[in-house]
């Protein structure tokens, strides 16, 4: 495997989406062939499971239907899409991928995650994160940043000791996986923390050995 696949993590309203999206203006920028997805999403079957999982209406899903929908969006985005990608030397980033599971589900649920790492084995197989962003920031706070605009989904409308839990997982998993996972403080101005995560992204891929220009004539632009 060729490529490079990075991923933002983080609780509801942490402002994820939008450093994925200034991360890839970025790496596009400096020359680098660059794809973002989201999760549960990222093709046409995924956003329609997607759909399904966030729908008010669903409230009677059972914790464990719940853990399965979201491996099957990310089995297709995996295979659909990820994957190709990767082979094809691109830079994917992700926002939210398998550690969301395992703290939403996981811990936030409760179902474990050694359920939830076995729900997953065959939709991921062995593909994980190179580096992972999370957005730290207080679950109050960032569950709030949502409210005023648009209509809570089924997740965002649980409660708050939900969030709390989710909350501390990511703590937990970004402590376990250090190497991999790195913290970054989401509570200052948005051009603040883009430019942290691009200055880490850059030293990350010269810390590989590749220079960008190599680094762009390997992916073959
Ligand atoms: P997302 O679109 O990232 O929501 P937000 O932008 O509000 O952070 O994710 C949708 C919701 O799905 C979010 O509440 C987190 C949840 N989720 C899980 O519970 N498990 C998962 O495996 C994933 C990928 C997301």
């Amino acid at each position: 495997m060729s490529g490079l696949f990075i991923s933002f993590e983080g609780n509801d309203g942490a402002g994820k989406s939008t450093q994925a999206e200034l991360l890839k203006k970025h790496l596009s920028e400096e020359g680098f062939s660059c794809c973002l997805f989201r999760e549960p999403g990222g093709t046409d079957i995924s956003e329609k499971i997607r759909e399904i999982i966030l729908d008010n209406a669903n409230y009677k899903m059972k914790h464990l239907t719940e853990a399965y929908l979201y491996a099957a969006a990310r089995c297709q985005l995996v295979r659909e899409k990820i994957m190709p990608a990767l082979k094809g030397g691109q830079i994917v980033i992700c926002d939210r991928f398998l550690d969301s599971s395992l703290v939403y589900q996981g811990i936030g649920r409760g179902l474990g995650t050694d359920i939830v790492k076995d729900i997953n084995k065959y939709a991921v197989g062995s593909l994980k994160p190179d580096l992972t962003f999370f957005l730290h920031l207080d679950p109050a706070e960032a569950i709030n940043r949502h409210k005023d605009e648009r209509e809570l989904d089924r997740m965002e409308n649980q409660k708050a000791y939900f969030h709390n839990r989710v909350y501390r997982g990511f703590l937990d998993i970004a402590h376990g996986e250090s190497e991999r996972i790195v913290t970054v403080e989401a509570n200052r101005p948005l051009k603040v923390i883009s430019a942290e995560i691009a200055r880490i992204i850059d030293s990350f891929i010269n810390g590989r050995g590749l220079q960008n220009e190599q680094l762009k004539r390997f992916f073959g632009q």
